[in-house]
């Protein structure tokens, strides 16, 4: 393991039962996080980002099954965890926000008794020393006071995210990890929650892993970037190296069809990427993105690509992606299925 990893996941497989049988959802998947960087996951619906965050905090729906793999917290196998190993490691090491943060909060528990259990199920604190971290805590992320003695119910979606984030601190973790924990709120909003998140990160020395399909927002918090597509990672790279210089043409795609503020002005029609993710089920062989790519060959069709290293830092799995890129460019976007 490096010596900055915190969490090493390890060529990890994981399939949900079905009726035609097991499918696969995480293919083969490698990554790492390292202290105190943030690592986001990004990809379509349906590529397999909640499930390897579920992976990592042992919170897999009974269906799944994780067929191979390793998944290490400080060189310490998460996969031979049992529910009191799970307990501990959970809050106190690996702390997790959601996308819903009011299903995610106990609806029969005011927010302050919500932070003290969470509080005394991992220290010994008094009653009252309980009460009085939990009153910081709730202040340290921007909770109006007052708020305190309300249920879940009676708090905004945006608090509800505040109160989320602060259980996720409340025992120090070093990893935290945030699967779309903006996308349910509204735009001023998701802006506030984001720069509160950064700002816990910074102050708590934490480690992110941050989940989204919003690639706007990555670009302004992640360090390290892995794109999914149908259950792989098809490309890694630093937040420079994807944004400047991305070498999939799946991630070429999703570049393309980032709406900015500017796009209006811009006056031209909103790009998508044409064709769809292969079914699940559907057997098929070579690279999943192959019936959508533009420059695809004969062999991937054929063959997984392999991942082939472009920097210490960047590596892409894709066969066709070294052609050489002048002879791509003016053709690039027609071929790569870009649409408008
Ligand atoms: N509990 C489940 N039972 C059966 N299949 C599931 C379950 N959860 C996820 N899947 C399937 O696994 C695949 C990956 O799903 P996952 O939720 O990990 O994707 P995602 O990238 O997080 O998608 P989204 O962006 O929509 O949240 C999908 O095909 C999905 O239908
Ligand atoms: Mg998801």
């Amino acid at each position: 393991m490096a010596p900055n990893a915190l969490l090493e996941i390890r060529h990890l497989s994981v399939s949900y039962f079905s009726t035609p049988g097991f499918l696969p959802a995480v293919r083969d998947i490698s990554l790492q996080v390292h202290k105190e960087e943030t690592h986001a996951l990004a990809g379509e619906t349906g590529s397999g980002k909640s499930t390897i965050a579920l992976a990592a905090t042992g919170l897999l729906d009974p269906r799944a099954k994780i067929e191979s793999g390793e998944i290490l917290y400080r060189g310490r196998d998460l996969r031979s965890l049992r529910g009191g190993d799970w307990k501990e490691m959970r809050g106190r090491e690996i702390a997790q926000i959601f996308q819903d943060a009011r299903s995610a909060l106990n609806p029969v528990l005011t927010i302050e008794d919500h932070l003290i259990e969470t509080l005394q199920s991992h220290q010994r604190r008094a009653n009252k020393e309980a009460k009085a971290r939990a009153l910081d805590l709730l202040q340290e992320v921007g909770i109006p006071g007052g708020h305190e003695k309300l249920y879940p119910f009676e708090l905004s979606g945006g608090i509800c995210q505040r109160v989320g984030i602060a259980l996720a601190i409340c025992n120090n973790p070093h990893l935290l990890i945030a699967d779309e924990p903006t996308s349910s709120l509204d735009s001023t909003i998701q802006a506030q929650i984001l720069e509160l998140l950064l700002l816990m990160k910074r102050r708590h020395g934490l480690a992110l892993m941050l989940i989204s399909h919003d690639l706007a927002l990555i670009s302004q918090v992640a360090d390290r970037i892995s794109i999914l597509y149908h259950g792989r990672i098809v490309e890694s790279g630093s937040k420079e190296e994807i944004f400047s210089s991305p070498a999939h043409p799946y991630t070429q795609s999703l570049m393309q069809c980032i709406v900015g503020l500017q796009h209006h002005s811009e006056m031209r029609p909103i790009a998508s990427i044409s064709g769809s993710v292969p079914v699940p089920g559907r057997q098929f062989s070579g690279c999943a993105f192959a019936q959508r790519c533009g420059i695809a060959l004969p062999e991937c069709q054929r063959t997984v690509p392999a991942r082939r290293e472009l920097s210490n830092t960047h590596w892409v799995a894709c066969i066709c992606s070294n052609i050489n890129q002048g002879a791509r460019d003016g053709q690039n976007r027609k071929r790569n299925g870009i649409e408008g």
